[in-house]
């Protein structure tokens, strides 16, 4: 494996004090490498953290080759630091990459990156409750050309930024309503990537979403827009009448790793998960029925985000009076208790730096 070489900064920065919010606060150091075409990627290099110089023709402006991933580092209660299932993230930044023709990474060699830059910066992976290290890698096609092709040279970097919650709000439940007029990935897109293109492709139905007082939209299939898809940035998870319900991964839907422990925590405990196809319409009959117990968002940055209110058309749906919902709880409580390391990590989850 490359030797990855560390050049650290003479100048910290001050440590944030306050409420950390999320993303806006960046460390000292960022992991970076090459690709180019021939050689594969090479000079890994951990450096201070500061801008990057690209050419105004760099590919990645124009036609968006990109991708990324978001996982984080949790301190527990004895100071140590550890990753919570870092090989699914690796695993599925090379599907992305696949998908949008971007060179592979190593996985053994992404999460050693990842790894060695949480540890230089450790000092900056948070203390107090319910906050991390969110680790933010990518890649990003560097050819300076404006023919529409695959770029022969890349750039690989990886920036980390101490989180509290992402939602303002906190555990408290989120109002979402359902896109009608704009969709967000068909199938035979790029919707199952995590590629920054599919996000500039969200952005505006998230402006009209949070000026109408909601946290972000539900997203429908881009077919026949019946279907249930996913939120802006978490899948979503239905308890109707006893049963678990979550839209299956077709194609368009990001294969969150939140999503997957979900489905194997709930199993676990006994509960029927169904992964199908979901209407609205199943939704609001089920709501009206008085069978729809919870709904709630898996992402990482989100966690487990339960959901109080759902705008159907015209439609608001209160769900569990508003407030978190038992099952929610005991998701929220057992998988942060897993990432944080209170709760016991049956399942090797959790990947100590
Ligand atoms: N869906 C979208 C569109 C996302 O951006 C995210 C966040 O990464 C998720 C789902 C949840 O995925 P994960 O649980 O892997 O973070
Ligand atoms: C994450 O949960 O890691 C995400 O990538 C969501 C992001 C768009 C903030």
């Amino acid at each position: 494996m490359q030797e990855i070489k560390i050049y650290k900064t003479d100048a910290p920065k001050a440590k944030p004090t306050g409420a950390l919010g999320f993303g806006k606060i960046f460390t000292d150091h960022m992991f970076i490498m090459e690709y180019t075409a021939g050689q594969g990627w090479h000079d890994p290099r951990i450096v201070p953290y500061a801008p990057i110089e690209l050419d105004p023709s760099a590919m990645v402006f124009h036609y968006a080759q990109e991708i990324f991933e978001g996982l984080k580092a949790y301190r527990t209660k004895d100071g140590s630091i550890q990753l919570f299932r870092p090989y699914e993230n690796a695993n599925r930044m090379n599907r992305s990459a696949d998908r949008l023709c971007i060179p592979e990474i190593d996985p053994d060699f992404w999460v050693k990156a990842v790894s060695t830059l949480v540890e230089v910066d450790k000092d900056w992976v948070p203390y107090e409750e319910g906050t991390s290290l969110y680790i933010r890698p990518f890649v990003i096609a560097t050819d300076p050309m404006l023919g529409v092709h695959p770029s022969k040279t890349y750039k690989f970097i990886i920036i980390l930024s101490p989180v509290g919650s992402y939602y303002a709000g906190g555990l408290s439940p989120v109002r979402i309503y359902i896109e009608t007029k704009f969709v967000r990935a068909v199938r035979g897109g790029t919707g199952e990537a995590k590629a920054g293109g599919n996000y500039a492709a969200s952005i505006k139905s998230q402006e009209v979403s949070e000026s109408l007082g909601f946290s972000q939209v539900l997203w429908l299939d881009g077919v026949e827009q019946k279907y249930i898809e996913e939120v802006g940035a978490m899948n979503v998870f239905f308890k109707i009448d006893g049963k678990v319900v979550t839209p299956a991964l077709v194609g368009s839907i990001l294969p969150g790793i939140t999503r997957k422990s979900t489905i194997e925590l709930l199993k676990d405990w006994g509960y029927e998960v169904e992964e199908r196809r979901l209407s609205a319409a199943e939704v609001e009959e089920a709501a009206k029925a008085g069978k729809l117990e919870e709904m709630f968002g898996t992402g990482t940055a989100a966690v487990i985000s339960p959901v109080g209110l759902l705008r159907i058309g015209d439609v608001d749906i209160t769900i569990n009076n508003g407030e978190i919902g038992p099952l929610s709880q005991k998701l929220y409580d057992t998988l942060t208790g897993i990432q944080w390391g209170r709760v016991e990590d049956t399942k090797n989850w959790v990947y100590k730096i």
